[in-house]
């Protein structure tokens, strides 16, 4: 006599351990049970609705391979995994080892289980949907290969956890909203809205993108091109591909960490007179030619791991150049200076000293962000003296350009990018000294280093000293105190 049974959707784990559990109380063998699809079989018979005598025990070696292959879309999984449970019971030889044919092939379908997890982890990409409630909403279509999206929703769950969001499948949805996760119907492709995180994503892989290590046997297994529809990243690769020899040769043409042609040079030469060295070497000759190839920055590692080359934003006439470190985690992603938390500070302090970011230079020594990952984090990272130094060479083009009579250095690395002097910061704070473009040059605090400062008297303390110093900028700026370069601006 055959035995049918057909298991639910959802839940199907608990499910199958339902059923198997009694078939086997009744000694049912594998060859006489039907797991889904029992429809077809015209003699097949409902299991007992009461369990039967025999009670079986398994480890849970057994309960965490079943809890992981059932996701699989191998119709035969429940089967196989009887077949397991039947070995087990009677102990016939080990059908959970890698040494017997039904193990090895649990343990496969376990993997490919597991890999369809993490590529759903990695490649979901959600869009924002409007709405009038307190928590923002998001929304994605994937396709996994498996039915992965129950055991992998967990994970959306604990890193989204203060909005709501919908993953939608093939095979099913699941909601989250309000804290709570549900799963509903399957779903059709919806039309989800364009944001702007797809733009982020897109300039964030086309600038991650090393062309000299492709290898494509490799991209695709760990992208396999089914996902490629979904992530909007993806949408670059073919011109990228295309483009990948070019920038080879490029990149070998720069040198991996060395300097340009000229580049040893720079220091000295925006020492003397920039504008003029500028057009007899064939160097950039306006400030967006300078920012443009600032943009395909090589010139040190940094560029590898960053987003995006940040470069200066304000007034192109300013008479006050303020130069930060680096950019932090929220300016490599929106490519603009002093946006994230120490940015505030400083907007804070420069309206406090009677100024906004718009008639000043807002800049950094060094353009790329440099940092270390901890998990999902990515944590600053001051950059060395040869990264600075390497970094110099856009900080001239910006003095020659912009022609500041006065500059602000933000802290050490901006001490050292504009004075070549790398002594510590507090005995120079609030000082002017001599910049290697032989302007004046004021040093300050960084604002970062305002917000770390634990002790509330020492950070007021610090915070006003730095609105001190915008202030005092502000004022060389604007009197004839402060020489311009040589060479440039007269008034
Ligand atoms: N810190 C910096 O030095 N620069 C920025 O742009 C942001 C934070």
């Amino acid at each position: 006599m055959i035995y049918a049974t057909t298991l639910p959707e959802r839940g199907t784990f608990e499910a199958w351990r339902a059923a198997a559990r009694r078939a086997i109380s009744h000694r049912i063998p594998p060859q006489d049970m039907a797991w889904e699809g029992a429809g077809g079989l015209f003699a097949a018979h409902p299991l007992p609705a009461d369990p039967g005598p025999h009670q079986v025990r398994v480890g849970a070696g057994f309960l965490k391979l079943a809890g992981s292959v059932i996701w699989h879309s191998e119709p035969e999984r429940f089967a196989l995994l009887y077949q397991a449970l039947w070995r087990l019971d009677r102990q016939e030889g080990d059908p959970l080892s890698q040494a017997d044919p039904l193990g090895r092939r649990l343990h496969l379908l376990a993997k490919n289980v597991g890999r369809d997890i993490h590529k759903m982890h990695a490649f979901v990409r959600f869009r924002e949907c409007p709405t009038d409630g307190p928590r923002r909403r998001f929304a994605a279509w994937f396709e996994p290969e498996h039915n992965t999206l129950e055991p992998g929703s967990a994970f959306f769950v604990r890193r989204f956890a203060d909005m709501d969001w919908m993953i939608a499948t093939p095979r099913l949805t699941a909601r989250f909203e309000d804290g709570r996760l549900t799963f509903g119907p399957a779903a059709r492709r919806p039309a989800l809205p364009d944001d702007a995180a797809e733009g982020l994503w897109a300039t964030y892989f086309a600038n991650i993108f090393n062309p000299a290590r492709i290898k494509l046997d490799a991209m695709r297994s760990e992208m396999p091109k089914k996902y490629w529809k979904h992530l909007p990243e993806t949408r670059l690769i073919p011109d990228m591909l295309k483009d990948a020899e070019a920038r080879v040769a490029r990149m070998r043409a720069a040198g991996a960490s060395q300097a340009r042609p000229g580049a040893a040079a720079i220091s000295t030469r925006y020492r003397a007179a920039m504008p003029q060295a500028v057009a007899a070497e064939g160097l950039p000759e306006t400030l967006d030619a300078a920012r443009a190839a600032a943009l395909q920055c090589q010139r040190c590692a940094l560029c590898s791991a960053a987003t995006q080359t940040v470069w200066g934003s304000g007034a192109v006439d300013a008479r006050l150049m303020i130069v930060g470190e680096q950019p932090g985690d929220h300016e490599d992603l929106t490519g603009r200076p002093f946006v994230g938390p120490a940015g505030q500070v400083l907007h804070q302090a420069l309206a406090a000293a009677g100024a906004s970011a718009e008639t000043v230079w807002l800049t950094n020594a060094v353009k790329h962000f440099k940092f270390t990952t901890r998990g999902k984090q990515r944590l600053h990272n001051s950059p060395d003296r040869y990264e600075v130094e390497q970094c110099r060479w856009w900080l001239g083009l910006e003095l020659a350009f912009i022609r500041p009579r006065v500059t602000l250095a933000l802290g050490a690395s901006a001490a050292l990018a504009l004075t070549g002097d790398a002594s510590p910061l507090a005995a120079r704070r609030g000082t002017v000294e001599r910049g290697l473009h032989e302007g004046p040059v004021l040093i300050s605090w960084h604002p970062a280093y305002v917000l770390r400062l634990r002790d509330p008297a020492r950070q007021s303390r610090a915070l006003a000293e730095l609105t001190e110093d915008l202030r005092a900028a502000l004022v060389m700026a604007q009197s004839d105190l402060a020489a311009p370069l040589p060479g440039t601006r007269s008034g």
